[in-house]
């Protein structure tokens, strides 16, 4: 196996252009996208008081840059065997999680949440549109992850875990249709 880096800005149309054509140029086929970026916002913002010009660069990320990169990279999806889209997304997002779900944390991180609900409904509907192809489409949380500093002082696992975790979730699910929610 070998690796391309590929410098990718999310939210910037051309830039994704780019890499599909840097991807396209080799190996010139695609297993696996893993749409893992994401823009966060400060922990105080709640829906009432958010600055919406950041909340737009949540949504710029999270939401539409994941779509657009999606969409980039389809062609190179289809000419894959076994061809799988995991959208990383948050129990942020999620109305069931009970620690950190929409209704769970009194509104904070407002456009964090909003975002990742929104990229479970493009990962339903991208699992639905598609559904009659190889092309699988799930979404996946990491849960609570120490990818920040004092985040362990939160109940967050070692990143290495939260990896562990992941793979064992995305191990082939023969016949899952349509996209699976996995939350932590
Ligand atoms: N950590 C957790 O507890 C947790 C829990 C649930 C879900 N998640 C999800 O897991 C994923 C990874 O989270 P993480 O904690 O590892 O976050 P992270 O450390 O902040 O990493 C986010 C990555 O996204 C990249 N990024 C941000 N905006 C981008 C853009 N416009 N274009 C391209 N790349 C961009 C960042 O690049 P730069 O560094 O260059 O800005 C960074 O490498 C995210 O989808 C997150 O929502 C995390």
């Amino acid at each position: 196996m070998s690796a391309l880096p590929v410098g990718l800005d999310l939210t910037d149309p051309a830039g994704v252009g780019a890499a599909a054509d840097a991807l396209a140029a080799t190996p010139d086929r695609l297993d696996v996208l893993v749409n893992n970026a994401a823009a966060f916002v400060d922990w105080t913002e709640t829906a009432t008081n958010a600055d919406l010009d950041a909340a737009r660069r949540v949504m710029e990320t999270n939401l539409f840059g994941t779509w657009r990169l999606t969409q980039a990279l389809l062609p190179l999806l289809r000419r894959s065997p076994a061809p799988r889209v995991v959208n990383v997304s948050s129990g942020g997002g999620s109305h069931g999680d009970k620690s950190f779900g929409l209704t769970a944390r009194g509104g904070m991180a407002a456009s964090y949440g909003i975002s990742k609900a929104a990229l479970n409904a493009l990962t339903a509907t991208l699992a639905t549109e598609l559904a009659d192809t190889t092309i699988l489409v799930n979404a996946v949380c990491p849960g609570l992850t120490a990818t920040w500093p004092g985040a362990e002082s939160m109940g967050a696992r070692p990143v290495a875990d939260s990896a562990e975790r992941e793979r064992r979730d995305l191990r082939p699910c023969p016949g899952a249709r349509p996209a699976r929610m996995v939350r932590p």
